[in-house]
């Protein structure tokens, strides 16, 4: 059960012995913590702040990749889109490049994961493209505008993350200085899950905005539900949320989540029912100066 170690104790032989079982202990607990670490941060980049460490960004990358992010709203193992989390992206990213279809800028692959986020179309993985458009469009929303909305930062933490889960080096460069934001981001996102209270705040804890336009953002993925209303009825709506399945809007791919309606309490799911299908379900002023809609005709809310 001894290990090597300093040789100086001498003759004294419960001193070492008390001494050898500490070390042991100690030496158990490194041993468990190695592996993960040193998976995680093979990289040192000159951390000149004590604040932020390549492990505090990856972990970083890793809340907003399942949380802000709505990565996993479409990244997961339903077969929507490729499944990140259980993919190396590093590998995959090569193979990307290599692809004779691949006609986007980058050369390595932070590049091409950095691309993917931005500019989604310029390069789709086969077999996940919008319907109808021979993988030539992507249903993936572009991730720095809203209602995604991540900073560069977060985006390389991001990154950051996707490199590092499988054991890759991380290339992304920590942040000059750890902003204020990155220390809200952590926090906020490991707080406790509250319940929604305004159909806004469903909207956002659930990722809707991230397919659908509403609540004046827009996204392609799912049907515009700005006029929700005039399709359905607050029955079908419901419906729709709780059990996507049953019926597949014409032109869409079966992609919404299937788990809303054991993750929302009743009281979520009446507020986003009664919004989505209230006639007031009409733009936040705040967001529509970003969004506008440039084929909106009423222009009343410039
Ligand atoms: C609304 C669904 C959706 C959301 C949300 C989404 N993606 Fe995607 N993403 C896709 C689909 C579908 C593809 C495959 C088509 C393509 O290549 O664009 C894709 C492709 C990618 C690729 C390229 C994958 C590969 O195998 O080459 C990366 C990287 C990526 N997404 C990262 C992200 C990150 C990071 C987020 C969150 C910040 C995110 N995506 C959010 C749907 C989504
Ligand atoms: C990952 C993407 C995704 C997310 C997240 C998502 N949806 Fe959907 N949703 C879709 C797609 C795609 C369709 C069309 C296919 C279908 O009918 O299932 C759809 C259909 C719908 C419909 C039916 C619309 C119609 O015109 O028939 C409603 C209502 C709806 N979603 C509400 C919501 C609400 C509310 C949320 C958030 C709680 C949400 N969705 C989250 C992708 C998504």
């Amino acid at each position: 059960m001894t290990r090597p170690y300093p040789q100086q104790a001498g003759g004294v032989l419960l001193t070492v012995l008390a001494f050898c079982l500490g070390l042991t202990l100690v030496f158990t607990l490194i041993a468990n913590l190695l592996p993960q670490v040193e998976g995680e941060a093979p990289v040192e980049k000159e951390v000149d702040l004590g604040a932020l460490t390549m492990d505090s960004f990856v972990a970083l990358g890793e809340t907003l990749f399942k949380g802000k992010g709505t990565c996993t709203l479409c990244h997961n193992n339903m077969g929507r889109a490729p499944d990140i989390l259980a993919s190396n992206m590093v590998q995959d990213g090569e193979n990307r490049l290599k692809d004779e279809r691949y006609k986007g800028k980058a050369s390595d692959v932070e590049a091409y994961l950095r691309e993917s986020m931005l500019d989604p179309s310029i390069y789709v993985v086969k077999g996940f493209g919008k319907k109808g458009s021979n993988d030539s469009v992507s249903p993936m929303p572009v991730v720095d505008k809203a209602p995604i909305l991540l900073s560069q930062l977060e985006m390389d933490a991001v990154i950051a993350f996707m490199q590092a889960k499988d054991g890759n080096d991380v290339t992304v460069e920590l942040p000059k200085e750890a902003p204020a934001e990155v220390a809200k981001t952590e926090t906020s996102a490991a707080a406790p899950v509250e319940s929604a209270s305004t159909p806004e705040a469903v909207a956002a804890k659930y990722g809707c905005q991230a397919c659908h336009s509403m609540m004046a953002t827009e996204s392609p993925v799912g049907p515009s539900l700005v006029d929700a209303k005039s399709r359905l009825n607050k029955e079908a709506i419901r419906q729709s949320i709780i059990d996507p399945a049953a019926v597949i809007a014409e032109g869409f791919v079966d992609m919404m989540p299937k788990d809303f309606g054991d993750k929302m309490t009743i009281r979520e799911l009446d507020l986003i029912v009664d919004y989505l299908s209230a006639d007031a379900a009409a733009p936040t002023p705040q967001d529509a100066v970003a969004t506008t809609s440039t084929t909106s005709t009423t222009g009343e809310n410039q």
